[in-house]
């Protein structure tokens, strides 16, 4: 650590840096794609968003991808679906009790009780070896997290979703670009659910989208996101040139099967503006995980120079991390509160966001549950003394310097 008159002398001397925690660039081919869209007055999902699962489906190595309009709606669905094979209301989905509050939200809105088990600190992921305790009879499904982009224990989950007859669902909502053992992300499990929303690495502005392993998944999720409609092909040839679609009247009963509701659903499709955004996002794709890769790694590497104090995940060999943001937690020694190291960072131009909180004990809206505060120490920890900050794209590596520097000044001068 540098010594108290370095860093008075540093903090006279540099210029004052923003760093924000999200960005967006709109390109070209997106903008071209809007008007084309506006052009045909065909905005509600069709042709664009097909195209964006296809590319997405792909770029995660998954069989297939259902786009939906947010990152809650594709967990949501993604548990919905497991109706269709036997799971019931009130069936219960363990996932970890650290996250943001949309996990949570999902597996309650899927209809599904949440059983939630506590976090490992240190990669701030559901801990493999409590979750056995939290099978009961009416398990059905575990919900992991890859949570600030780190690849939670996948090989360790899948034995015991093995072992007892459990689905597997990843929440990759902030692990775009990441791989686990040299497979990516989105294709670990039964079904992956990636947030689109503006922070993220591929963006479409808001939106979600789900990768999974079967044409027949990814039919009733398509059904699930349009109200459980019985229509829910692919390829719509409702919305093509010719607007006739010759499977749509049932040839028995001569039924209009977009108004055959065969299961309860929901209603999240994408349209074909987000899916524009989506698509001209995707182009830069690489450059932009390259950029994010390099900020988040700077600061890694460098971090070790502020324990005790503070400490955020490791990247180990065999996983790369999705560059989402840097977690930043108070080691048990800090002698000063999150809201003085928040308040340092933002008054110096660094943007900052919680790491969120444990859902069922410190989220007034799972408190139906009966939870009580003490029983997720990882988690609640995490949750009083965890924050993150940005690595996006238009980020430099002397952003990440700057910060970097800010947290020197701010332990030297609040630390005894
Ligand atoms: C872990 C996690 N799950 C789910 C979501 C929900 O995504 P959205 O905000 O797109 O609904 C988020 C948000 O980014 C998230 O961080």
């Amino acid at each position: 650590m540098a010594s108290a008159s370095q860093v008075h002398a540093a903090a006279q001397t540099r210029e004052k840096r923003r760093v924000t925690f999200g960005t967006i660039q709109i390109p070209e081919t997106a903008k071209r794609l809007i008007n084309q869209a506006l052009d045909t007055t065909r905005i509600s999902s069709g042709r664009l968003v097909r195209q964006f699962e296809d590319r997405f489906a792909e770029l995660v190595d998954a069989p297939a991808a259902v786009a939906v309009s947010s990152g809650t709606d594709a967990d949501i669905l993604a548990l919905a679906l497991l109706r269709d094979y036997g799971a019931k209301t009130g069936d219960e989905v363990i996932t970890p009790a650290l996250s943001f509050v949309a996990t949570g939200n999902a597996v309650i809105h899927a209809g599904f009780t949440p059983v939630f088990v506590d976090v490992d600190r240190s990669t701030l992921n559901i801990d493999p070896a409590q979750i056995e305790a939290a099978i009961t009879p009416r398990t059905r499904a575990i919900l992991a997290v890859h949570l600030m982009g780190k690849p939670a224990e996948m090989d360790a989950i899948q034995a015991i979703a093995d072992r007892h007859g459990l689905a597997v669902v990843e929440d990759a909502a902030e692990a775009h670009g990441a791989t686990y053992k040299g497979r990516k992300v989105g294709s670990l499990a039964d079904l992956g659910a990636f947030s689109l929303y503006v922070a993220h690495i591929v963006t479409t502005g808001e939106g979600g989208v789900i990768t999974c392993r079967t044409s027949e998944q990814a039919e009733i999720l398509r059904s699930l996101r349009s109200h459980g409609r019985a229509c829910k092909c692919k390829v719509c040839t409702l919305n093509t040139a010719s607007g006739y679609c010759p499977k749509r009247f049932d040839p028995q009963s001569g039924e209009d099967i977009r108004f055959v509701f065969e299961r309860l659903g929901y209603s999240c499709k994408m349209n074909e503006l987000e899916a524009a955004i989506g698509l001209g996002n995707l182009e830069n794709y690489q450059t932009i995980l390259d950029k994010r890769r390099a900020n988040l790694r700077h600061v890694l590497r460098r971090f070790e120079r502020f324990a005790p104090y503070l400490f955020t995940i490791r990247e180990e060999p065999h996983e790369q991390i999705g560059p989402h943001a840097i977690p930043i937690v108070l080691g048990e020694r800090a002698s000063f509160s999150r809201a003085e190291l928040t308040n340092y960072l933002e008054s110096n131009g660094v943007e900052t966001r919680t790491l969120f909180a444990s859902m069922p004990t410190q989220c007034p809206g799972f408190a139906h549950l009966g939870y009580r505060l003490g029983q997720f120490p990882a988690a609640e920890y995490l949750g009083r003394r965890g924050i993150h900050i940005g690595v996006h794209q238009d980020l430099e590596l002397r952003d990440m310097d700057y910060v970097l520097e800010i947290l020197d000044e701010f332990l030297e001068t609040h630390q005894d």
